[in-house]
């Protein structure tokens, strides 16, 4: 729920004025200059916004190295609302991301009571079964456990480093009476998003976090964290082109030339400053105005696109020189789609939705009910048309159950003309559906035994 201009991601009640939502965090629209090729997700508006997918998009294009990471609370029973971060994951895959999976074990512990090994056995029967029937492939994902990846926490505990209570209160409204566990979630969480870069997980490279609204608030709160861990700024310049500068902290003073009584060292200084210009010059930029002393160099000639493969190499710069080397993450965002009943989707609800291993019948019953956009009768349903934006049996179509952009657009037309009427696109729909759940049964069971194929040595 958006409260005091505040997301709470452990909150199943989340605003979907999606406009609003992008003005208020500063999200990025997704339009269709963004996709590439663009896939059904952004074909039918699944993904309303993002941060920085510029990069991933480029990383696509230019065949460069990305990962994608996704995170699951071992809670309850896998639903429809859960397949659709799940369906971005794979398209990132097809596009050629590495994925890792977070298995959210101790935030489910933290937040949820739920034991360590009942979150185990319901992720890997549970959701792991189901994303492995959605098709992720097992070649390049790697599913691990918060609890048993020690430097997931080492990376949150040191990270914590850079952050502080009030910034933790005024991002999700913690105070006084907050169990501790709960305050740590968060930085596991940022440990989640950030250690895929680590060199034994694959090293640096930009990583894409596809999540609905709620989880947000981590996003915002890993990105300031690993700007603030960044040894190289990259700026818009006022007169045009970009400005790099260093960020001068306690982990870098020495190697950016700073002596013990605060003085420059003019040799050291010098030193980083040819290694950046010479990165610059490899990238093919000759016009460089460098302030040693001021920590700063101007590229007049550089534009918002130099950013990305600029910045890659100032991060491995900074590796090499001792730092972290953290790309901030990028993200993409779901639209929610409507629960069975015309609100809120919510598994505790389960005439709001249909599980992953929902009994056909039971399935139809629920389409069935579903709420309609058709017309009170079928006189005034022929004349009228039915509504498409408040159908549940199309929306779901157009989501999950029918993959082709020609049948669905025959279907909307004839459905908004009146010539199809409400019972029939909920048959088309169950029947849609009746199919997409014998195809995850069918492949459920050619995965059930095969599991330890997706988990990583670490969580075995
Ligand atoms: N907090 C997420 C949830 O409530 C689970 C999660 C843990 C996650 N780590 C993550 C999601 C990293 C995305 C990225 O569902």
């Amino acid at each position: 729920m958006v409260d005091n201009g505040r997301i709470d991601p452990w909150s199943s009640d989340q605003s979907t004025d999606y406009e609003k939502l992008i003005n208020q965090f500063g999200l990025e629209s997704v339009d269709s200059s963004i996709m590439p090729n663009p896939g059904m997700l952004h074909r039918r508006g699944i993904v309303f916004a993002h941060r920085d997918l510029d990069i991933i998009i480029e990383s696509i294009n230019s065949s460069k190295k990305f990962g994608t990471l996704t995170g699951l609370m071992p809670s309850g029973k896998m639903h429809l609302g859960h397949s659709m971060v799940i369906d971005q994951v794979k398209w990132f895959q097809d596009q050629g991301a590495d994925i890792t999976v977070a298995v959210a074990d101790l935030e489910a512990l933290a937040t949820r009571g739920t034991s360590l090994k009942e979150g185990r056995k319901t992720a890997i029967e549970e959701y792991i079964l189901n994303y492995a029937a959605l098709g992720l492939d097992p070649d390049s994902t790697s599913v691990y456990f918060q609890s048993s990846r020690p430097a997931v926490q080492r990376l949150g505990f040191n990270l914590g480093r850079k952050t502080n209570l009030s910034e933790f209160e005024a991002i999700y409204g913690f105070n006084g009476q907050t169990n501790l566990a709960h305050v740590q979630a968060p930085l596991v969480q940022v440990g989640d998003i950030l250690h895929p870069q680590l060199e034994e997980f694959g090293g640096l490279r930009p990583i894409v976090v596809p999540v609905g609204i709620d989880q947000d608030p981590h996003l915002r709160l890993t990105r300031g964290i690993a700007g603030k861990t960044n040894w190289f700024n990259i700026k818009t310049r006022k007169s045009g082109g970009l400005v790099i500068s260093l960020s001068i902290q306690e982990d870098n003073s020495r190697a950016f030339g700073i002596n013990e009584n605060g003085r420059i060292d003019k040799d050291r200084r010098k030193n980083i400053f040819n290694s950046i210009e010479n990165i610059l010059i490899d990238l093919g930029f000759s016009d460089i105005s460098s302030n040693e002393k001021h920590g700063t160099l101007d590229i007049p000639a550089a534009t918002s696109s130099d950013k990305f493969p600029i910045r890659l190499k100032l991060l491995q710069l900074e590796r090499d020189l001792g730092g972290m080397g953290l790309f901030p993450p990028c993200s993409t965002y779901h639209r929610f789609v409507v629960g069975m009943t015309g609100s809120k989707m919510s598994s505790s609800k389960p005439e709001t939705t249909i599980f992953m291993d929902e009994d056909l019948d039971v399935m139809a019953k629920k389409v069935k009910r579903a709420f309609s956009g058709g017309q009170s009768t079928v006189e005034e349903h022929r004349r009228l048309g039915g509504d498409t934006t408040k159908d549940v049996a199309f929306q779901y179509l157009q989501y999950f159950f029918e993959k082709d952009d020609n049948y669905l657009n025959d279907i909307k037309r004839d459905y908004e003309s009146g010539k199809l009427l409400a019972g029939e696109i909920k048959q088309i729909c169950i029947d849609g559906a009746s199919e997409w759940l014998l195809d995850l049964k069918e492949k459920r069971n050619q995965w059930a035994d095969r599991l330890e194929e997706f988990l990583s040595p670490d969580s075995l």
